[in-house]
C-alpha cells in the first residue's frame, strides 16, 4: 500500500499532531472567521462592483450588513471544507501555521485576479484585440497549488485548489468559465509537481502544465462564447502553465522562510557541508559526522526500497545527531580508542548527557531554522527506546527494574512518519554493525535483522506508517548497504614491511 507511493512530501508529515480535534476546529472557525473579514474588506476596497448589494432594507439601514453577511459567508466554507477534511482525510492535519499559509496564498491569487483583470484591461493595445473575459486564463492558481503541494502534501493542494479557485472566481465576477478553468488548472500543476528535488523540475512541471492549460482555456472559451477569442484564450492558457514554474520558484523561498517550511529544492542545498552546522560537525565531532553520513546513505537506500523521501531521510540523517554539538567525547564514534569518560561517570550522570543530545539538537534544530521536517526526526530518532549499557551499568544499584527502566528511556516522542523511522532503524544499525568490528556480511545481515526486530517489539514503530513489508524492505536495504561498507575495507600492506 503505502510502498507503492512515490517519494512526495505526504508521506513526511505526521498522522496527527498538535491540539485536540475540538480546539483545532475552533482555531480554524476563529481564523476563518477573520480571513472572511479580509476577503469583505478587500471586495468593499477593490472590488466594489461585485460587493453584494440586495440587503433590502437592513441593508439601507445598516449599510455593512452586506459585508457582515458575506464575511460569514466566506467564513463558513473555509472552515467547513477545511474543518471536515482536517478530520476526516487522514493527511489533512492543518495546524494554525499551515491553515495561515494557505489564506495568505489564497488572499495573494486574490490579489492576482484582480491585477489581472483590471491592470491588463488598462493596455490599450490588448485591450482593442483582447475580449476582457479571456484574462481569467492567466490567473497564476497553477503555481500556487504546485506550491502547496510540494511544501505540505498533494491531499492540501487539492483542497487549497478547490478554496482558492472558488475565492479567485469570485474575484473575477464568479464566471463559470474562469472557475473551471482555475480547477483545472489548479489540479493539473498540483499533478505535475509530484517530484521536485531541483529547480530544473519545477520549471519542467510546469512547461509539462502548460498543454493541459491551453486545452483547458480554448475549450471553456469555445463553448462557453464561441470562436471570438479562442486563440487569444489558448495563448494565455500556455503562458499560465509556463509561468507557473518561475512562479513557484519566486513564491517557495518566501514561504519557507516565513512558515517554516523545508522544500526538498532546501534540503539538497542544506545538505552541502558548507553549513555552518555541518562544518562544525566536521571539525569538532568528526566521528559523529562519519556516523551521520553513513546512516544517510542507509536511510537513503531503505527509503528507495519503500518509496518514501530520499532527500528528506539523507538530510535529515546528516543533522540527526547535531545534539552532540559540545558533548564528542561523551559519544562512542567520537572516542577512537580513548578512555571511555563514562567509566569515570555514574549510570545516572551519563544517562543525562546521552538523553540530552536529543533536546539540544531541537534547539540547535530551531536556532538554525532547519525546518520542521528536519527537528521533527531529530525529536523522534530514538523514539522512547532504552539505554540498555547504563540500565545494566545501573542495575546494581536498581531497586524497582520497572521504575529505573522507564528512567533509562529517551523521551520521545516515537517516529510518527515512515522517514523518521527508516532513520531510527539506520541509526541502531549503524551503531551497532560498527562495534562488531570486520564483520561479515551473514554476521552484517544477522545484527540489522536482530536491531529490526528489537525495534518493533519495543514498540517504537506504533506511531508510524510503516507496514511489515516496508519494515522487511528497509532491513534488507540497510543490510546490503552496510554488508557492501564492511566488505569494501580493505587491509593494506603495513608501510614498514613494504619498505623492508
Ligand atoms: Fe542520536
Ligand atoms: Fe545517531
Amino acid at each position: 500500500m503505502s510502498g507503492s507511493k512515490s517519494a512526495t512530501r505526504s508521506s513526511s508529515r505526521p498522522p496527527e499532531s498538535g491540539p485536540s480535534p475540538r480546539g483545532r476546529y475552533g482555531r480554524l472557525s476563529a481564523l476563518s472567521l477573520a480571513l472572511g473579514a479580509v476577503f469583505a474588506v478587500l471586495f468593499y476596497l477593490w472590488g466594489r462592483e461585485l460587493f453584494p448589494r440586495a440587503a433590502g432594507g437592513w441593508g439601507r439601514t445598516f449599510p455593512f450588513v452586506g459585508a457582515v453577511a458575506l464575511t460569514l459567508a466566506v467564513a463558513l466554507f473555509l472552515s467547513e471544507w477545511f474543518g471536515f477534511a482536517g478530520r476526516e482525510v487522514r493527511k489533512v492535519r492543518l495546524a494554525a501555521r499551515d491553515f495561515l499559509f494557505l489564506c495568505s496564498l489564497a488572499l495573494l491569487l486574490f490579489f492576482a485576479a484582480k491585477a489581472v483583470i483590471d491592470l491588463l484591461a488598462e493596455i490599450p493595445a490588448l485591450g482593442r484585440s483582447v475580449p476582457t473575459r479571456v484574462y481569467v486564463y492567466l490567473i497564476p492558481l497553477p503555481a500556487f497549488a504546485m506550491v502547496v503541494r510540494v511544501l505540505i502534501n498533494s491531499e492540501t493542494s487539492i483542497l487549497f485548489t478547490v478554496a482558492a479557485s472558488v475565492l479567485s472566481a469570485a474575484a473575477v465576477s464568479g464566471s463559470w468559465p474562469a472557475l473551471l478553468f482555475l480547477l483545472l488548472s489548479g489540479t493539473a500543476g498540483a499533478a505535475r509537481a509530484r517530484w521536485v528535488p531541483d529547480r530544473y523540475r519545477m520549471l519542467m512541471a510546469g512547461v509539462q502544465t502548460a498543454p493541459v492549460c491551453a486545452l483547458a482555456a480554448a475549450a471553456l472559451e469555445f463553448s462557453f462564447h464561441g470562436g471570438g477569442g479562442l486563440l487569444w484564450a489558448g495563448i494565455f492558457g500556455a503562458v499560465n502553465g509556463l509561468l507557473s514554474g518561475p512562479i513557484a520558484l519566486a513564491v517557495m523561498p518566501v514561504a519557507e522562510s516565513a512558515f517554516g517550511y523545508a522544500s526538498d529544492i532546501r534540503l539538497i542545498e542544506m545538505s552541502g557541508t558548507g553549513h555552518p552546522l555541518l562544518s562544525r560537525m566536521m571539525m569538532e565531532t568528526p566521528g559523529t559526522f562519519h556516523h551521520s553520513v553513513v546512516v544517510g546513505t542507509l536511510a537513503e537506500a531503505g527509503a528507495l526500497a519503500i518509496g518514501a523521501n530520499p532527500v528528506l531521510c539523507r538530510v535529515a540523517a546528516l543533522y540527526h545527531d547535531i545534539g552532540k554539538l559540545g558533548k564528542a567525547q561523551y559519544f562512542s564514534e567520537n572516542q577512537a580508542g580513548a578512555a571511555n569518560v563514562h567509566d569515570a561517570l555514574s549510570p545516572g550522570l551519563s544517562r543525562a548527557v546521552i538523553l540530552s543530545h536529543v533536546k539540544e539538537g531541537v534547539r540547535m534544530a530551531g536556532e538554525f531554522r532547519l525546518g520542521d521536517r528536519i527537528t521533527e526526526i531529530i525529536a523522534q530518532h530514538h523514539g522512547t527506546s532504552l539505554l540498555y549499557y547504563f540500565l545494566e551499568k545501573a542495575r546494581p544499584m536498581i531497586q524497582d527494574r520497572k521504575a529505573s527502566e522507564e528512567m533509562f528511556r529517551y523521551p520521545g516522542p516515537k517516529p510518527k512518519t515512515r522517514e523518521a523511522a527508516i532513520i531510527m532503524l539506520a541509526d541502531a544499525a549503524e551503531a551497532a554493525v560498527r562495534s562488531l568490528g570486520r564483520p561479515s556480511p551473514q554476521e552484517v545481515d544477522e545484527t540489522v535483522t536482530g536491531i529490526v526486530n528489537r525495534v518493533y517489539l519495543d514498540g517504537q514503530l506504533n506511531e508510524c506508517d510503516l507496514t511489515l513489508r516496508d519494515l522487511h524492505a528497509v532491513g534488507r536495504a540497510i543490510s546490503q548497504v552496510l554488508a557492501a561498507v564492511a566488505h569494501g575495507r580493505v587491509d593494506y600492506p603495513d608501510a614498514g614491511k613494504g619498505a623492508a
